[in-house]
């Protein structure tokens, strides 16, 4: 019995060392954003490890975190909302945003004495709401003294929590961070190393790469990842992150549970890189930027107007038409290959962004669960 035992043991640490990430746990996350208006008790946190509540604010008088009075409840009761389907989900509190202010952010981080408001500031808000870590969405550090301060924040931010920790005795807050899809951010590199040292992990925003708003003239793949015509593609962006010092098993990568939507020149002319006049108009498309959430992809073009849709294995995304409607966004197909490239390539794991975008039956976080396993 002793000698199976130890045999098993020596197995076990033998096959623990031939392939240390089968032993990490993957992270399967996803954001759950207070605009959508998307009830947090009806989040299937069983198909995740962690949800990020999202946004925490950034004041620009005090430099202190705050969240909005209206959706104070819904911050506070989150953790306990959503571990009911799954006492192990793990949460954080995500600040910033792609509509908060940069401006606010580079501020605050360019000086130790705010730096100090916004870091002890965000440890007080996660303990008394009851979340397990915090994550900084600060869309974008624009210059190199911005990412060199981004550094510093980051550097002090995990010292503070780590001796939060050690002083109260409690398990240390996670501390993560979205970022852009690559390293170099608008020619500005990002502080990897201390990215790479301080921070739990990093969400790469590996999406937004084509919209009617800024690549207005052709249909394209909105998170494509690859792309045989320029560098703006999940996999160029992530060998970008590792080519300057990131390590694989410290970046997450990000999912749109959600898509752009162009208006065609010529309906029958519908393959991506066909002739586009903007963004899509008309039923169907409430946003100003022709954004367009999965869930209504499906209802009113796919299964309402009967859209032909299509995968493109090449750069892996979904695409559908209807007149001269054209929507470019993720599907099962691209899910599914999104993952298995990612759990191929050792990365972490993935997030979605946002989970309210899924259809009725989670049929998006389902395949990408299922896939990882
Ligand atoms: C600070 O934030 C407030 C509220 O968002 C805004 O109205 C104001 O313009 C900002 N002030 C500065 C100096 O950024
Ligand atoms: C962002 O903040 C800066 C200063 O902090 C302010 O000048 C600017 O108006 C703000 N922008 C928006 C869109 O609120
Ligand atoms: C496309 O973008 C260009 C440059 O921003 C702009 O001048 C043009 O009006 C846009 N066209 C459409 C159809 O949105
Ligand atoms: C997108 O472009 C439209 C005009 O075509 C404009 O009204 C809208 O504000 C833009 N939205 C964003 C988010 O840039």
């Amino acid at each position: 019995m002793a000698i199976q035992s130890l045999l098993f043991l020596s197995l076990s640490l033998f096959l623990f060392h031939l392939n240390p990430s089968s032993a990490q746990t993957p992270v399967k996350a996803g954001y759950w954003s207070s605009d959508s208006e998307f009830q947090v008790s009806n989040i299937n946190s069983a198909l995740f490890t962690h949800l990020f509540c999202a946004f925490a604010d950034l004041n620009n008088q005090s430099n202190q975190v705050t969240i909005d009075p209206n959706s104070a409840t819904l911050f506070s009761t989150f953790t306990q909302t959503v571990q009911q389907k799954n006492p192990n989900v793990k949460t954080l509190l995500s600040i910033g945003g792609g509509n908060s202010n940069s401006t606010s952010f580079a501020a605050m981080a360019s000086q130790p004495g705010s730096r100090k408001s916004f870091i002890d500031s965000s440890i007080q808000l996660a303990r008394s709401n009851g979340f397990h870590g915090l994550d900084l969405d600060w869309e974008y550090p624009e210059t190199s003294t911005d990412m060199a301060n981004l550094g510093t924040l980051l550097t002090e931010w995990r010292a503070a929590v780590r001796s939060e920790s050690s002083s109260t005795g409690s398990v240390e807050l996670l501390l993560t961070a979205a970022m852009g899809f690559s390293s170099i951010h608008d020619s500005e590199s990002y502080p990897v190393s201390i990215v790479r040292d301080s921070l739990d992990w990093v969400n790469v925003m590996a999406y937004d790469f084509k919209g009617p708003n800024w690549s207005n003239v052709s249909t394209g793949a909105p998170a494509g990842l690859y792309d045989p015509d320029s560098e703006f593609s999940g996999s160029a962006g992530v060998d970008k992150w590792i080519g300057s010092g990131m390590v694989e098993e410290k970046m997450v990568l990000g999912l749109p549970l959600y898509g752009y939507a162009w208006k065609l020149v010529d309906a029958a002319s519908h393959g991506i890189g066909a002739p586009a006049d903007g963004k899509a108009s008309g039923e169907g498309i409430s946003s100003d930027d022709g954004s367009i959430s999965y869930n209504q992809i499906l209802d009113q073009f796919i299964n309402g107007a009967g859209a032909s849709s299509e995968y493109d294995g090449s750069r892996v995304t979904n695409y559908c038409y209807s007149g001269t409607t054209w929507i470019g966004y993720d599907d099962v197909q691209s899910i599914a290959a999104k993952v298995s490239y990612a759990k191929g390539k050792g990365l972490l794991g993935y997030f979605v962004w946002s989970v309210s975008g899924d259809d009725g039956n989670w049929v998006l976080c389902q395949t990408a669960s299922q896939t990882w396993n």
